[in-house]
């Protein structure tokens, strides 16, 4: 699959940056999406460390490393924060991770700190330029406990982090979600373990039904749009996850675990 442009106006693109084939990665396949405004991108999940050159390259297509003016990281795994020493190398960027991340960030070999930006708890707008910002919305213990994602305003794409991640079988690599019940097998035991609880659910799925979503751009997997955007948040609403399914043994009555 190639770069997917989710958006496109005349000032401003939402851009999904495929730097990977199935099969190529050991790991799961991530997304990295890059927001532009004119000549200003903001670069959200960068990747993992084996990831990092084909990101840039393809980035590379769209804008050198000093137009890059921000990088948000939705969460701490480093199927995200991986190759960020790389990044704060190349650019310039300020760095965007939730507040209660920022002491266990130097574990990833990063000395200098001071260019990242402790997002707090209830989220925060992320002014860029002048007519280019972007909402931090907080999606705390989704799978994270300090989780944001990004609402983009302009083009109405909200990027989700690790909430509603799929993983898709070599032979079903498809760039959106046009039928939601055909996509369930491919998330269902995902969130099931690794989201925390329905009451994380339930109040991540009210705040952002405030928004006007178009669609809905996870790490991992097809992008929803459609109607299988109202059709994921209604099914998350109710989701059992996480705690909910924990018996007394500490045993989960879900078995897959990925
Ligand atoms: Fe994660
Ligand atoms: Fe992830």
């Amino acid at each position: 699959m190639r770069n997917v442009t989710l958006f496109e106006g005349e000032r401003h693109q939402f851009i999904l940056l495929n730097e990977s084939e199935p099969g190529e990665e050991d790991g799961v396949r991530s997304n990295q999406y890059l927001v532009m405004h004119d000549q200003s991108g903001v670069l959200l999940d960068p990747g993992g460390f084996g990831v990092m050159p084909r990101v840039l390259a393809e980035m590379l297509r769209y804008i050198g490393p000093a137009e890059l003016k921000a990088i948000v990281l939705s969460h701490q795994d480093p199927d995200i924060v991986g190759g960020i020493s790389t990044w704060i190398e190349l650019t310039q960027a300020p760095i965007y991770v939730s507040k209660i991340w920022m002491r266990f960030l130097p574990h990833y070999g990063i000395r200098e700190m001071s260019r990242f930006v402790g997002v707090p708890d209830e989220g925060m707008r992320c002014r860029i330029d002048a007519d280019f910002e972007l909402d931090l919305v907080p999606a705390h213990f989704l799978h994270s406990e300090g989780q944001i994602n990004v609402y983009d305003p302009i083009s109405k794409i909200l990027f989700s982090g690790d909430i509603g991640s799929a993983m898709l079988p070599e032979d079903r690599d498809y760039a959106f979600v046009d039928d939601f019940q055909d996509h369930l097998p491919f998330i269902e035991p995902f969130h099931k373990r690794y989201m925390c609880s329905n009451r994380a659910t339930r109040i991540w799925v009210n705040a952002v039904s405030k928004l006007d979503i178009e669609m809905i751009a996870p790490q991992h997997g097809a992008i929803y749009r459609g109607s299988a955007v109202k059709d994921f948040l209604n099914w998350f609403d109710e989701l059992q996850c996480g705690i909910d399914l924990m018996t007394g043994s500490g045993i989960f009555e879900t078995k897959e675990t990925r």
